[in-house]
């Protein structure tokens, strides 16, 4: 089963419950700790977060299973079987928003609403599943991940974030080099065989929360834009929110942007 870090089932006597739990998905190649500030601070607020680390990751066994996202979207929905959750929010950033995306192909039921921070509905192209494949023998080859960290963080992280938040780099640097290769690897030729997920959103027809770093390189403002205008078609009550001087991991750049964001849209749909 995965690990998580959950909030809590709300404490009688504590803050009324605030609604359905909220499920994080990180992105890659990191851990559920990408999401910490998020949960902690909703989870004052009496709504239950949980952060799974996705297979491989942080405390999460990898997955025997050939690589493929599908696996991971029935890992996550094994996990709320575990927790006895009929129905969650389900959210994720980067690679999580793609896990997110594959929960709406095989489990919809499951979800009551959808974050998709930082991510975009679009395959990769030939030559982008190329590089995936590159870097996941590589990183098998060399049995570190500190050059996936080096190769990763001009990316990952705005302009704003790399020239007044080294703590943040620091940290990044610290979750990518401490992440198993195995999973790096078997995350990269997951990512490379999804498919293209906008008839999934276009399908889904509940509330979905499109945010992005305004300095997201790797999913721009445009995915973003692209992601919400299928929900919208099929008929999805859909927020878009851009978050100023945060790049591709916008909840850890901006923490109280990103919790702000989700809180203010929670809100709205209780
Ligand atoms: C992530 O942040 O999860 C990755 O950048 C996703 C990707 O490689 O497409």
């Amino acid at each position: 089963m995965l690990h998580f870090v959950d909030s809590g089932p709300v404490e009688p006597g504590g803050p009324p419950d605030a609604g359905p739990p909220l499920v994080l998905l990180h992105a890659f190649p990191m851990d559920g700790a990408l999401w910490a500030a998020q949960r902690r601070a909703l989870g004052r607020e009496g709504r239950r977060v949980i952060t799974p680390d996705l297979p491989g990751f942080g405390g999460s066994p990898l997955s025997e299973a050939p690589p493929s996202l599908d696996v991971v979207a029935d890992e996550v929905a094994a996990l709320l079987d575990e927790l006895r959750i009929e129905r969650a929010i389900v959210g994720g950033l980067s690679m999580g928003g793609y896990v997110t995306m594959a929960m709406l192909r095989r489990h919809r039921q499951r979800v009551a609403a959808v974050v998709l921070a930082d991510t975009k509905a679009s395959a990769d192209t030939v030559e982008a599943a190329a590089n995936r494949h590159s870097m996941a023998d590589a990183v098998e080859a060399a049995g570190t991940t500190a050059q996936v960290a080096e190769a990763m963080l001009p990316n990952l992280l705005g302009a704003t974030t790399h020239a007044s938040r080294p703590q943040v780099v620091a940290t990044v640097r610290r979750w990518i080099t401490a992440q198993r290769p195995a999973a790096v690897a078997w995350a990269q030729r997951a990512m490379a065989a999804r498919p293209d997920a906008l008839a999934d959103l276009a399908a889904f027809g509940g509330p979905v929360l499109c945010l992005t770093g305004a300095e997201d390189a790797i999913a721009t403002p445009a995915d973003a834009a692209a992601m919400a205008e299928a929900a919208r078609s099929g008929g999805s009550q859909t927020t878009v929110v851009e978050v100023p001087g945060a790049g591709h991991l916008s909840a850890i750049e901006d923490p109280d942007a990103v919790t702000g964001a989700l809180r203010g849209w929670l809100t709205a749909l209780d």
